[in-house]
């Protein structure tokens, strides 16, 4: 029987290189993903993986879509926890609710998401969570009060659930990305993108398969002693 993975935000991006990498290293996976449906159909057309909708940020639409998924393809055993948006802005320009919506869906969606799986992982005494947090989690970023506290907030998360979860056969881990040549990313002005490059000593932005070997890696039967930790892949931009 193969094991089965979620991915949030998993019709795109590094996301999507998640759910690739899982697939390729033999685990039945499904994707979950927030509003893009013309990407989500194509992504599923090409890939052979379902796709669920539902806004992670929502604690009921998040239990409700994995009771979906479980009766449909079967116990989730590895949840990797990777939606997540940017809403970037100096302090002084920054509303209520662009912190509001970053905290809601890229630390409130791990919350939700885990509530949703790791209580079935506890009792079959087997799972992964990976989460994806940042390398502006770990050193914080100009523009990014509302994003670098979710992802920190994800590294805090990540050790304290890994604590829980360690006696179980649960493990917690966080991946920590640095700029990815994603969509988020070429969100970012050129010429403040061009000075970010400029101090990333590997020379170049990291590719989304890059991140996916490493989730794969921490979901596989080997990753099996490790927990808690923070995987930084990053080119050398920021080393912890
Ligand atoms: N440190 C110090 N000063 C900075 C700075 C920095 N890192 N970045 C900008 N400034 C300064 C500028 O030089 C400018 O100063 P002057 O007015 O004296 O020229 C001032 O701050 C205002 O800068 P902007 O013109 O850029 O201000 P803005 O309000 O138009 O935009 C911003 C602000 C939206 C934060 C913009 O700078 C920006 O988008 N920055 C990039 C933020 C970023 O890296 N986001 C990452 C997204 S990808 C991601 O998050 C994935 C991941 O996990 C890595």
């Amino acid at each position: 029987m193969t094991r089965v993975a979620i991915v949030t935000g998993g019709t795109r991006g590094i996301g999507r290189a998640i759910c690739e990498a899982l697939k390729a290293d033999g685990f039945t996976v499904v994707a979950n993903y927030a509003g893009n449906e013309e990407k989500a159909r194509a992504f599923s057309a090409e890939t052979g993986i379902a796709a669920y909708r539902w806004d992670v940020g929502d604690h009921e639409a998040s239990i409700a879509g994995c009771a979906k998924v479980e009766a449909e393809v079967g116990p989730i055993d590895a949840l990797v926890n990777n939606a997540g948006i940017t809403r970037d802005g100096v302090l002084h320009k920054m509303s209520f609710e662009d912190w509001n919506e970053v905290m809601r869906i890229n630390l409130g969606g791990c919350f939700n998401m885990a509530k949703a799986c790791f209580p079935g992982m506890r009792e079959r005494k087997w799972g992964r969570i990976v989460n994806i947090g940042s390398i502006n989690g770990q050193a914080g970023q100009y523009g990014q009060v509302n994003y670098a506290a979710a992802k920190s907030g994800i590294h805090g998360f990540t050790k304290a659930l890994a604590q829980e979860g360690a006696r179980a056969g649960v493990t917690v881990n966080a991946i920590a990305p640095g700029y990815i040549d994603t969509d988020m990313v070429a969100a970012v002005p050129e010429p403040v993108l061009e000075k970010i490059v400029a101090k990333i000593p590997v020379g170049r932005l990291g590719h989304a398969y890059e991140i996916a070997r490493g989730v794969s890696f921490l979901c596989s039967e080997d990753g099996g002693f490790i927990t808690g930790s923070t995987m930084s892949i990053n080119g050398g931009q920021h080393m912890y």
